[in-house]
């Protein structure tokens, strides 16, 4: 049987737990058999998008360069799964009309975290820093984050465990038959 490749969008700020989503989903895929890639921000910014800053354009280069990329292996059958903040609406609605003028499937996940729990947890030191100033046009700090309006699923990750969250990006997926229960 052949996989339906799709692409699932995990955008959020620092520190959500979109890697953490992106890794396990990855993991639950691969013991299905399926085809997966991960887009990790951090990763790809050390290799596809190495140079690049944090500047609205430069941000808007990456999320496409991950977008396109994501779109080509999704259209040959491989699960693609995206882990970058991605703070821009109309950037992540062009990435989607890309998908959907491919046929592709695009379903968008936003991880969202209230700013006192990530500063609280602030496991890359990253908001302690970027609260001192020492970080300019830090996401959700001094620099916005567009958080979206219609994502496909939302999921608490300063609430809710791992496995909630993951079981209901999963009930999603099979609601909308991108993938069979539990294979
Ligand atoms: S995006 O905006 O272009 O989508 P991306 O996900 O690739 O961002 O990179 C975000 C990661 O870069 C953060 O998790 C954090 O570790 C690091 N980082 C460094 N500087 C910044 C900044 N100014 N704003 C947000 N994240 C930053």
């Amino acid at each position: 049987m052949t996989q339906q490749g799709f692409t699932l969008w995990l955008t959020g700020l620092s520190g959500s737990g979109k890697s953490t989503l992106t890794t396990a989903l990855a993991d639950i895929f691969r013991e299905r058999g399926c085809s997966v890639e991960l887009l990790d921000g951090d990763e790809v910014r050390t290799h596809l998008s190495k140079g690049l800053t944090f500047s609205k354009e430069d941000r808007d280069i990456n999320v496409r360069r991950i977008g396109y990329v994501a779109r080509l292996l999704a259209r040959n059958g491989v699960i693609v799964l995206t882990a970058a903040i991605s703070p821009y609406k109309d950037i992540r609605a062009e990435v989607r009309a890309e998908h959907e003028a491919a046929n592709v499937p695009f379903f968008e996940v936003y991880a969202q975290a209230s700013l006192k729990a990530l500063s609280e947890r602030d496991v890359k030191g990253l908001y302690k820093k970027a609260l001192a100033g020492e970080i300019p046009h830090f996401t959700g700090i001094s620099d916005p984050y567009e958080a979206p309006i219609n994502p496909e699923v939302t999921v608490h990750t300063d609430r809710d465990t791992v496995a909630e969250s993951i079981s209901q990006i999963l009930g999603e997926l099979e609601r909308r038959g991108l993938i069979g229960r539990g294979s």
